[in-house]
């Protein structure tokens, strides 16, 4: 499906991925397009934030996802902590790193402050995903981990920036921790397509981060529908594999070399 047609598609099923191997199977699945996100720097390395993950760790990661789908969908990179608030030339080598990487397009958190550099970056022909509400890269500014857009004040503030990051040439915005209310409000005001993590269910797609989504991260937010036992299957091979090597099953003759 060609990016333009993602708002009347009112559909868009994405997932996070990070490495090759989830990538060579989401290459043959449903799931429409990927985010190599900055989630990574929690999901892979173990980080309590998003924070410490960098532009040469993404593209590696970009690079290692590019090579899984092989040419199947759709990426989008993530611009990590900083990496989009330093001098224009600073910002555009990150931008071409992650686009030589793999990339298709790249995602930046917030509007305020960004509005000429997202101009910038879509006039240079990479496309834009805007990313508003939870920005987890201002988690101290924040204070926490929390919904954004509960007071009037904010949710106007909100609604605000996606037209912002619209006008600046977005193809897409995904809106983190909202009130549905709220997603649904932007979503109605908007041309591009809105993509909903903990957003409701009126965003014109849905995103969430593969190991959540697979039972695998051991979280259980509210937002979050685990669509398998990944852990528990994951427990029981390693479980079945260790008991087996003990008990002198594994490896049999069949599975060794004359
Ligand atoms: O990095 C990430 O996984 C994200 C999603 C939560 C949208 O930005």
């Amino acid at each position: 499906m060609k990016i333009q047609d993602w708002k009347k598609n009112n559909s868009i099923v994405m997932t996070t991925c990070y490495e090759a191997w989830s990538a060579r199977i989401l290459a043959d699945s449903a799931v429409d397009a990927v985010l190599v996100g900055d989630s990574a720097a929690m999901v892979v390395h173990g980080h309590n934030s998003t924070l410490p993950i960098d532009v040469a760790t993404m593209a590696q990661h970009v690079a290692a996802v590019s090579r899984g789908l092989n040419g199947k969908k759709f990426i989008v990179g993530d611009m990590p902590f900083m990496s989009f608030r330093k001098e224009l030339t600073d910002v555009m080598t990150s931008v071409e790193v992650l686009m030589k990487a793999g990339a298709h397009s790249i995602k930046l958190e917030g509007a305020r402050g960004n509005e000429a550099l997202v101009k910038h970056i879509v006039q240079s022909g990479v496309p834009v995903m805007g990313h508003l509400g939870l920005t987890p890269q201002s988690v101290h500014g924040l204070g926490g981990y929390r919904v954004q857009g509960r007071s009037k004040e904010v949710a106007d503030q909100l609604i605000e920036d996606a037209l912002i990051l619209q006008e600046q040439g977005c193809f897409a915005l995904v809106l983190e921790c909202v009130p549905s209310q709220l997603a649904q409000q932007i979503t109605e005001k908007l041309a591009i397509p809105t993509i909903g993590i903990g957003a409701g269910p009126h965003c014109d797609g849905q995103i969430l981060v593969l190991h959540d989504l697979l039972g695998l991260s051991g979280q259980r937010y509210k937002f979050v529908r685990p669509f398998a036992q990944g852990e528990e299957w994951m427990k029981q091979a390693l479980n079945t594999y260790a008991s087996s090597v003990k008990s002198k099953d594994f490896p049999s003759i069949k599975e060794s070399f004359e």
